[in-house]
């Protein structure tokens, strides 16, 4: 049984600069509210995101595409965010830089191939014959391995499993004892077994059972003990994408002669993902699959060329596609590979079949709000002078320097024996480190100093 992949959620380490987005912030009527989920005015692009949300899980917009315009800095790439956020785990959201099309090792088409596919996702239902229970019991067999006789590997368990009303005794082999040994599955853990791939899954601890403490948080979470026999059909629902299965097929295929050539090439061969279409195709029509198309971000469209857009436009008509998400923040610009000047530096064809949402600059008052959420979300403490001083700075210069200058703030305000920043400290932070207006007056006054 090869192992397949489950879809992982977005980055989402709290220092990357959208992490204090947890959504989108709508209330029960479709309407936003002004602050909420990390996300602060920019009322209508929101609702409009919203409405895009709702569509997407009705299924409703397949083979269709979303295009976010705006100047730099007014939340293009955070409403995408939001946007991951609401859909949740369980539909693909997938983000492609567009200068990761221009990739030496692999051909443009073969990247965008990948990312479609990595945008579709398939979820499965199955009914499975598991025994499921509270380990009661556990004894492990140790032999010597035949590679290395100085290395001991489990050889058999024993274990007794219970419900609330059943128990069990069982005994394994070699594959499960070793998944239980490398899971740390010990007395009072609720796992289950599958009865025929032998794939093991640690649930948890069991509530109320002898010597599982309520508090512990080495131990994971606390779960009911299971009611019922204990073996038993149990429905197992999950979602891989295209891409997870083309590279489960790949591996079944996989050999040594692969190892000297395809295998560095890290590309997908095409007859392989025919096979994958076919087989979900027929998973769907069996009833136990569904087709759930997720989100293809691209972020900086303007940098893509003719041929790529050529290649998305075709693609969001075919059977199996994803909801295409755009954003650029370019007026009137020459179209990539060509002499062509286009709205938004893309073919007409293609923005024919976009549906524009657009972002507008922030006032004072939102600015400030997003700096104070962002202050929050880095532990900054601000004193009302220093997010006026910030908020000063947002309209003069732009939001993303004042929110850079947050961290530098801090350092500046630690070194003197502060653990509150200060206006002085942003003063001090924003004379050490320049902004663009400032770095570009500053090269036009020594032109004569720079290399050409
Ligand atoms: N409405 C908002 N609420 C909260 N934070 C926001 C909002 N809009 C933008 N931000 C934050 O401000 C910063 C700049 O915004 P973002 O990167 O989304 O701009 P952008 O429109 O994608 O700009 P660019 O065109 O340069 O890519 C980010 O840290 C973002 O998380
Ligand atoms: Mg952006």
């Amino acid at each position: 049984m090869a192992e397949i992949k489950e879809i992982k959620k977005i980055g989402s380490e709290r220092s990357s600069i959208h992490s204090h987005i947890t959504g989108l912030g709508i209330d029960e009527n479709g309407k936003a509210k002004y602050k909420a989920d990390g996300l602060v005015g920019q009322v209508e692009a929101r609702e409009a995101a919203w409405v895009v949300v709702q569509l997407i899980r009705q299924g409703k917009m397949a083979g269709k595409g979303i295009l976010l315009v705006g100047p730099s800095g007014t939340g293009k790439t955070a409403l995408a965010v939001g946007i991951a956020k609401e859909l949740g785990e369980d539909t693909p959201f997938n983000t492609l830089n567009a200068s990761e099309i221009y990739s030496v090792d692999l051909k443009k088409t073969e990247v965008l191939t990948q990312a479609l596919r990595k945008s579709i996702g398939v979820r499965v239902r199955q009914k499975r014959m598991v025994y499921e229970g509270v380990v009661k019991e556990i004894k492990m067999k140790i032999a010597r391995s035949k590679m290395n006789p100085y290395v001991q590997i489990p050889r058999e368990v024993e274990i007794k499993l219970g419900t609330k009303d059943e128990e069990r005794s069982l005994t394994a082999g070699e594959a499960i004892a070793e998944q239980i040994s490398r899971q740390g599955v010990r007395k009072g853990d609720v796992i289950w077994i599958d009865a025929e791939t032998g794939n093991v899954v640690k649930v948890g601890r069991a509530k109320g059972f002898e010597g599982v403490k309520t508090y512990d948080i080495e131990s994971g979470k606390l779960v009911e003990i299971p009611a019922g026999p204990v073996k038993k059909e149990k429905e197992l629902t999950n979602t891989f994408t295209l891409y997870d299965l083309d590279l489960t097929i790949a591996a079944q295929s996989f050999s040594i002669t692969a190892l000297f050539s395809a295998w560095t090439e890290r590309e997908v061969n095409q007859d392989i993902r025919k096979q994958v279409d076919s087989y979900v195709k027929d998973l769907i029509s069996k009833g136990v699959g569904e087709l759930i198309p997720g989100v293809l971000f691209i972020d900086d469209a303007h940098m893509l060329d003719i041929e790529t857009f050529s290649f998305l436009t075709k693609a969001l008509e075919a059977e199996l596609a994803p909801i295409l998400v755009l954003a650029t923040n370019r007026g009137t610009t020459k179209i990539r590979g060509t002499d062509v000047e286009a709205p938004h530096g893309m073919p007409l064809d293609l923005l024919d079949r976009l549906l524009i949402i657009t972002t507008k600059p922030y006032t004072r008052e939102e600015n400030r709000d997003i700096i104070a959420i962002r202050a929050e979300e880095l532990d900054i403490e601000l004193d009302p002078q220093a997010l006026e001083e910030l908020t000063n700075l947002s309209v003069e210069d732009s939001l993303r320097y004042s929110i850079q200058l947050l961290e530098p703030s801090q350092v500046i305000a630690r070194k003197a024996g502060r653990g509150v920043v200060k206006a002085e400290d942003v003063k001090e932070a924003s004379r050490l480190f320049s902004d663009l207006r400032r770095s570009v007056k500053y090269v036009k006054e020594n032109e004569s100093l720079f290399l050409k």
